[in-house]
């Protein structure tokens, strides 16, 4: 369906509440978005799958170009609620250095963080916006966290760039809590490095359960925030805030116009955002003499430097029937390259000659990993997808826009194709999820 083009005048204290993918002129008259100021000529893009409220100050005039699924409603009033101009308030009189946001799966983390970062700047702080969501990221590809520092107020995060990102290489915090909270107490003294006056951190919305409830409050006592906004309706925080000490908590309400999103939804945000950061990519080749693997430990097998012994390798025959394509050995493991899968006995005779824990590959397993590419001091260039590895040639290649020079490659989990959309695990080899594992 060929998009819309509408204008439309809309009276002073009044919100429009437009769901994306959209984009918006501001004709005449006067309007904010979650705090930022629009003002005539600006162009707002609404991303699909985000809804923004434009509340007028004036009577205004604008133009939208509407999308396939975007929508329009008027609402009277505004959408941000009392409480959060009052914690906003609240943080700029104490101007705190760490401000930490929580709260469930969309329940408004991402739009309060926006609307805090907006006041606080158009009351001259200099704003660090720290994105600690996995899934869901607006700052960064997901799989990473990042920060950015903000210039001036903005309509979306998703439009800045990141000053530092740390890639994690799963878009499920359940499954890497200690490289979060790690990845996140260093980017907060980053950004404060990088001279925030203030610094946004946001989280994910794993809030329930006890591997969550332990997660969060381990993240709060690492980054010590003086005030922790938390969204909820129901008390569901209270496990989390009521372990929590030396920190003012302001518990405030999600808004009555939240948009929830399906799961089909927060996909495409996160395959936009890969795309995103591959974007003008290419195939690059990497000697893995020269650059370190990391993340994965069994993907980080094909990268070792072993010489294969030809009597093994005859031996290797008898058991498989066939050569392997390659094969090593470590002080506790064996590992073979193969293009088939093999049955229960092979795999207990291949264990029986090696006298130790024997990993299968298969060749073409490792192709659509999530990669994140490093300079010499550890610093995230940007991402990656594996295409494959070559161990007898000892190289690597990659689908990136990296030009840089790099020294590691972190393996992540998550699987993507060239466009960047998320491939589940080949049949037979699920990521095994964990019970607490949510959708974010
Ligand atoms: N005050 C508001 N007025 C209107 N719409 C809002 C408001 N706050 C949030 N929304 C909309 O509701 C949706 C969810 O909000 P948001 O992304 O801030 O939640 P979240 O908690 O960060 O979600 P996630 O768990 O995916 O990170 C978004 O599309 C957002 O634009
Ligand atoms: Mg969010």
């Amino acid at each position: 369906m060929k998009d819309a083009r509408i204008r439309r005048v809309v009276k002073a204290g009044k919100t429009l509440l437009i769901d994306g993918p959209a984009s918006i002129i501001m004709l005449s008259g006067k309007a904010t978005v979650l705090g930022a100021p629009i003002s005539p000529e600006e162009k707002v893009l609404v991303r699909f799958g985000k809804r923004m409220p434009f509340f007028f100050l004036e009577d205004s005039e604008l133009e939208a170009l509407l999308g396939d699924s975007a929508s329009i409603m008027e609402l009277e009033g505004e959408t941000v609620p009392q409480s959060w101009k009052e914690a906003a308030q609240h943080v700029i009189s104490k101007s705190p250095r760490l401000v930490l946001v929580m709260g469930g799966v969309d329940s408004g983390k991402t739009s309060l963080c926006t609307y805090l970062a907006n006041l606080a700047i158009l009351h001259g702080y200099k704003v660090a916006a720290i994105d600690g969501d996995l899934g869901q990221s607006d700052i960064g590809p997901p799989a990473t966290v990042g920060f950015s520092l903000l210039e001036r107020p903005v309509t979306d995060l998703f439009v800045t760039k990141p000053c530092s990102m740390i890639f994690i290489g799963s878009t499920t915090p359940s499954r890497a809590c200690d490289e979060v909270v790690e990845a996140l107490t260093v980017l907060t003294r980053r950004a404060e490095e990088a001279g925030a006056d203030l610094t946004i951190l946001n989280t994910d919305g794993w809030v329930s359960g006890e591997d969550a409830v332990e997660y969060k409050v381990r993240l709060v006592e690492k980054t010590s925030p003086e005030i922790i906004l938390a969204l909820e309706e129901k008390g569901e925080l209270t496990p989390i805030i009521s372990t929590l000490k030396d920190v003012e908590v302001l518990r405030i309400e999600p808004p009555e116009t939240i948009r929830r999103r399906s799961r089909e939804v927060r996909k495409s945000l996160r395959e936009m955002a890969y795309k995103k950061y591959l974007k003008d990519a290419k195939v690059r080749v990497f000697n893995l003499n020269w650059v370190r693997l990391e993340g994965d430990p069994i993907m980080r097998l094909l990268g070792l430097r072993c010489t294969p012994d030809q009597e093994r390798l005859t031996e290797l025959k008898e058991v498989l029937g066939a050569p392997p394509i390659y094969y090593g050995e470590t002080l506790d493991k064996a590992f073979l390259l193969l293009d088939r899968c093999l049955n229960k006995e092979t795999r207990a005779k291949l264990e029986l000659y090696f006298k130790k824990p024997v990993v299968i590959l298969r060749r073409g397993d490792e192709s659509g990993r999530l990669l994140g590419l490093k300079d010499s001091r550890g610093n995230l260039l940007g991402i990656g997808v594996l295409c494959n590895i070559d161990p007898k040639r000892r190289i690597i290649r990659v689908y990136t826009r990296v030009t840089e020079t790099v020294s590691s490659i972190h393996i992540g989990e998550v699987r993507l194709n060239t466009e960047g959309k998320e491939i589940e695990y080949p049949s037979g080899k699920s990521l095994k999820p964990k019970p607490t594992d949510i959708n974010l």
